[in-house]
């Protein structure tokens, strides 16, 4: 039977599939389930900074004293970070995959300060959810790659734990920014979040959230970038987005994926979803005598294509042209 062991950032998994960050992993009974229905490792639900600062404020009641602020916001800050460093060492003995600690910050010292406490309650790597909403006119294209360089390097120089970064997919140049994550130390970068969906009523005249689920059409996006950016650089490229199904994962790894998060699919059909999609992975695998995975990681990638160029302009225009 086909072997689907990978590894992932030099952590051995069962399989590639794995549970991404969401509220389906926020608690050890949760995560076990994950284990329990086959996922090859586990994202815990990301600390936010911005969750607690909000918290802060709520308890602050607001008060200007700068000096009860600052007590209120070091004992909050304390509170969650002791829930959530619990939560890593109950998931660590509760489990044996892998358990992915996952943190947003906005702030440098938050991530020096705190990462190395995920990492000593026992997360085996960490996965930096690093999606700035740039609004501000004065944010230059420059000073945002800037921070996230920089915010992965501060990390890099407090922990030994592998780094995963899981980014959105509004960059200028995605192969170029991946290796450039690499570079500031981080050995995988996670392709793509997915962001808070704005909608608008038109009756109501009002802001209003769209779907905060994906459809399978949304791994279109993580396929273009992973088939053109694997083998080119020595991140790993993880796909996040749309996969909803085994064939999905399936076309994730022939385009070069390392590993892929599934979410929305586990909302949808429950966490016993992973078994379903696990046994049509090897289902596939036997149909086409693939006996590893390693036997067909990016195999539909640019850089293992005869014709390279396919992947580029000409795509795009044989898409245009073939609608005539
Ligand atoms: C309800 C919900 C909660 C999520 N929470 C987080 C989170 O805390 N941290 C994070 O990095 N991503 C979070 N995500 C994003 C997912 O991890 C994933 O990247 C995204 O949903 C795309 O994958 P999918 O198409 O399989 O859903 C969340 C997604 C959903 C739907």
């Amino acid at each position: 039977m086909a072997d689907l062991s990978v590894t992932y950032m030099g952590l051995p998994l069962r399989n590639p599939l794995v549970a991404a960050s969401s509220g389906l992993t926020k608690s050890v009974e949760q995560i076990r389930k994950c284990e329990e229905s086959g996922a090859g490792a586990v994202v815990l639900k990301s600390l936010f900074e911005e969750e607690i600062q909000a918290e802060i404020d709520d308890q602050s009641g607001g008060t200007e004293h700068t000096e009860a602020l600052d007590y209120i916001r070091e004992l909050e800050t304390a509170a969650d970070i002791q829930i959530y460093t619990r939560m890593i060492r109950d998931a660590k003995e509760a489990v044996s995959i892998p358990v992915i600690a996952s943190i947003n910050a906005v702030s440098r010292n938050w991530w020096e300060k705190h990462v190395p406490e995920l990492v000593d309650a026992g997360a085996d790597a960490v996965e930096l959810n690093l999606s700035l909403m740039p609004y501000d006119f004065k944010d230059s294209e420059s000073n945002i790659l800037d921070f996230y360089l920089r915010t992965v390097e501060a990390v890099r120089a407090c922990v030994n734990v592998p780094i995963a970064v899981k980014v959105g997919q509004h960059f200028t140049s995605i192969p170029a920014f991946v290796d450039r994550l690499k570079w500031a130390g981080a050995n995988a970068v996670v392709l793509f979040n997915r962001f808070y969906q704005l909608d608008i009523d038109v009756e109501a005249f009002k802001l209003k959230s769209g779907s905060p689920f994906s459809t399978p059409d949304d791994l279109s996006l993580a396929l273009r970038w992973i088939t053109v950016t694997y083998g080119k650089t020595d991140a790993e490229l993880v796909a996040s987005g749309g996969i909803h199904a085994g064939e999905d994962a399936v076309k994730a790894l022939l385009a070069g994926a390392q590993t892929v998060q599934v979410c929305s699919a586990l909302y949808k059909n429950g966490i016993e979803h992973l078994e379903t999609m696990r046994r049509d992975i090897i289902t596939w695998m036997d149909r086409h005598k693939f006996s590893s995975i390693a036997q067909f990681r990016g195999k539909l990638s640019q850089k293992r294509s005869d014709t390279p160029e396919s992947f580029e302009r000409l795509q795009y225009i044989k898409a245009l042209t073939e609608r005539e």
